[in-house]
């Protein structure tokens, strides 16, 4: 079965929807291996997020993504990559479908960066570097 990274971010666990996010998660019938709620530290998000640096909204990305604890997840299941980007919809919570985490739970704010509740690997690639930041011991 396949792996991949996923993350409650800051929003989602200051909005109380850990477990609404985790439900549609574990309905889906994907499998939870490994779960751990901290603050990231700066090193976990310039590794996590180095494709996004020197990008306009780098900065505003990395202090809301460590501005309060977030939940760190990896699910397993055949196809999750795919299917959890499905259940999460586009990154900008305006165009995300109904249904879709995004499109249900999340809206745009007149913010410096779009918050969007969760993240999950965009690539089998990806996910092997993810789980290896923020679960070093699955790696
Ligand atoms: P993640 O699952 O968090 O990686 O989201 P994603 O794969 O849907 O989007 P991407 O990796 O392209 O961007 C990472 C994060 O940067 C997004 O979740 C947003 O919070 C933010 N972001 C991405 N693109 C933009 C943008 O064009 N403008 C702004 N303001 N923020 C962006
Ligand atoms: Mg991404």
């Amino acid at each position: 079965a396949q792996r991949t990274l996923v993350l409650l971010k800051p929003d989602a666990v200051q909005r109380g929807l850990r477990g609404e996010i985790i439900r549609r998660l574990e309905t889906k019938g994907y499998e939870i291996v490994a779960l751990a709620q901290r603050t990231a530290t700066a090193e976990e998000l310039s590794a996590h997020y180095a494709e996004h640096e020197g990008k306009p909204f780098y900065p505003g990305l990395v202090e809301y993504m460590g501005a309060g604890p977030l939940v760190a997840i990896v699910a397993e299941g055949d196809s999750v990559i795919a299917g959890f980007r499905s259940l999460a919809g586009a990154t900008n919570p305006t165009e995300a479908a109904p249904g879709t985490i995004r499109g249900d739970l999340a809206r745009e704010w007149d913010l410096p960066v779009i918050q969007n509740l969760v993240h999950g690997s965009d690539s089998e690639e990806s996910a092997a570097r993810e789980i290896g930041i923020w679960f070093p011991e699955l790696g």
